[in-house]
């Protein structure tokens, strides 16, 4: 996807995937991980996504990037004096590893919602050489992601096949599958595209 398709997304308020409550897998699987307060949370194409202050309501510090600066600039002025937030306007594929919060190197926790799946394939293939490359050793990752039947065009959000992650990223993390849930597909292009069922899957992966 280029930057274009997601400005003009934010610009045109076309974001269904923006919740107006904190995700329910957040809340069932956060607290299954040890939280280690020192630990700082670090969220990927995080839009302005409420679950951000899940984590900042714990004192969590949290560190946010996503490529378009309109919802960053919002949420900021929504949230005004949340000094657990760190929200910055930067492509995921251009961090490094002097970013915080991946520098020091210390652990930290990520959340993966509606981040990789908004990727076709080919980006997803970087996308897992960030997640290698930026994610210090010992560190958690929550990551939420979909599967449906073929159609790589019905995306954003795309399919991603268990076999996929474990073929990726395998090597580098030791990889947990939490839970899977197949429900009505409610994103109505890909209803009408005839996927009428999704799978929603929770894996928790650690670096190793
Ligand atoms: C489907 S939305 C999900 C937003 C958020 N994770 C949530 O759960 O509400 C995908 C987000 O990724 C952002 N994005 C797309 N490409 C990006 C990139 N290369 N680097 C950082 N953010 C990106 C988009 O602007 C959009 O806000």
């Amino acid at each position: 996807m280029k930057k274009e398709f997601w400005l003009e997304k934010w610009t045109s308020g076309l974001t269904p995937w923006n919740q107006q409550e904190v995700n329910e897998a957040l809340r069932k699987w956060w607290p299954k991980i040890q939280i280690e307060q020192e630990r700082e949370v670090f969220v990927p194409c995080c839009g302005k996504s409420i679950d951000l202050l899940y984590f900042t309501q714990m004192k969590l510090s949290v560190f946010g990037v996503d490529l378009a600066e309109q919802p960053l600039v919002e949420f900021r002025d929504e949230q005004r004096q949340n000094k657990y937030l760190n929200l910055r306007c930067e492509d995921f594929f251009k961090l490094t590893v002097t970013d915080r919060p991946f520098f020091p190197g210390r652990p930290i926790f990520v959340y993966d919602r509606a981040s990789l799946i908004a990727f076709p394939p080919e980006m997803r293939r970087k996308y897992y050489d960030q997640m290698i490359s930026l994610y210090p050793p010992s560190s958690t990752i929550l990551l939420l992601t979909i599967e449906y039947d073929g159609f790589i065009e019905a995306g954003p959000p795309f399919s991603v096949p268990e076999s996929e992650i474990r073929s990726s990223l395998e090597s580098h993390f030791a990889i947990e599958k939490w839970e899977e849930e197949i429900s009505a597909n409610t994103n109505q292009r890909q209803f009408a595209l005839g996927l009428k069922e999704t799978k929603k899957v929770v894996y928790k992966l650690e670096r190793k």
